[in-house]
């Protein structure tokens, strides 16, 4: 089945064409130059830019996959949660798109984007498993029962795991976003130079809390000041270092929970959302993982971040399992998976 999926609620405007399991076309269009200069992004101006460049990237990647309009058999976009503007553009131009050409139309929890994509590259992943998300609007440990059943285990009680990252980077005058740019600095820091707080550490639930050790960092900041390029990479790494020991306590007792469930022989711990393109925290998780039996499954680093392909395959599944849309569907803000 020939999909096309739309993906406009942060800061990337997201084409893909997919034929089942297959990327027929990619188009994406970042908007990461904009929000720079402001170390984080304004909804406005994101929304702005989706507005101008969402109709043409959907015409080259018709041109790319080499398909007229008519061709595409179902069409799956982003109907939240996320920045209102950017998802006001995805669900409208979907629907126009699915009126003039009379194609079904089915609108895509982002979150369920994120974790489902790991069953478009991996053939063998079966439910139930678990979903660590992490993203700079999200951080959440679910349950995945089924597609469209999901039990939350736990979240952020105030910030996201990326959100720190950017926060942090900021603070050390690193650019936006900042994920990357701590985890290259952190590289050649030591880990253990200063002594920062694991925020959560051993509380018999799976919540995160990332504020407290933000605001560790711009006090240790403030006291190291003026900042060199020895020093930033130390707490770069020291933050990375502390944020992956609360990550593998967190899941640790989410696989424990689970685990006490779920008798199976074959356990998936699925990392996805922006973070888990982090090296450094996934090896941290797999080292953990292996002593409980799990297996860590995190998407091609491409389709960790937001993409339009996880949209697409997502609205697949949930087409296969009858779900569709009509044009009453509402943009949603908040729309939460469990
Ligand atoms: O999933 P995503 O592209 O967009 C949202 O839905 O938020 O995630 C973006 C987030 C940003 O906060 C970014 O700093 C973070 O993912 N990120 C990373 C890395 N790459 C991106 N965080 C840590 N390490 C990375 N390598
Ligand atoms: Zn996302």
């Amino acid at each position: 089945m020939i999909v096309l999926g739309i993906e406009s609620s942060c800061d990337d405007t997201a084409i893909a064409i997919i034929n089942d399991d297959k990327i027929l076309a990619e188009k994406n269009s970042s908007q990461i130059d904009i929000h720079q200069a402001f170390g984080g992004v304004v909804p406005e101006l994101a929304a702005r830019n989706h507005v101008e460049i969402i109709d043409k990237l959907i015409i080259s990647a018709l041109a790319e996959a080499n398909l007229k309009i008519s061709q595409i058999e179902l069409i799956a976009a982003t109907g939240g949660p996320g920045l209102i503007g950017g998802v006001i553009t995805s669900v409208m131009i979907a629907k126009g798109i699915a009126l003039r050409n009379n194609i079904p139309l089915i609108f895509v929890n982002h979150l369920e984007g994120h974790a489902l994509v790991p069953r478009f590259s991996e053939n063998n992943l079966n439910f139930p498993f678990l979903i660590f998300l992490a993203s700079g609007g999200h951080c959440q440990i679910l349950e995945a029962l089924n597609i469209g059943k999901y039990i939350k285990y736990g979240e952020t009680l105030d910030d996201a795991i990326g959100e720190s990252f950017d926060k942090v980077a900021k603070i050390l005058g690193l650019n936006y976003p900042g994920g990357p740019y701590i985890e290259k600095a952190a590289k050649s820091g030591n880990k253990h130079k200063y002594k920062l707080p694991i925020s959560m550490y051993k509380r018999a639930n799976c919540d995160f809390s990332l504020s407290g050790l933000k605001t560790a960092c711009k006090n240790l900041a403030d006291q190291l000041a003026p900042l060199n390029k020895e020093k930033i990479n130390d707490i770069a790494a020291c933050f990375q270092h502390v944020v992956a020991l609360q990550i593998n306590d967190r899941v640790e007792y989410a696989i424990k929970k689970f685990s006490k469930k779920h008798d199976l022989t074959k356990k998936y711990l699925v990392f996805s959302g922006g973070v888990a393109a982090n090296q450094y925290i996934r090896e941290e998780l797999k080292k953990m993982l292996i002593k409980h039996n799990f297996q860590l499954i995190c998407p091609p680093t491409k389709l960790c971040t937001d993409n339009a392909v996880m949209i697409a395959w997502a609205g697949l599944e949930n087409y296969k399992i009858g779900k569709i849309n009509d044009l009453s569907f509402k943009p949603k803000s908040r729309w939460n998976l469990y």
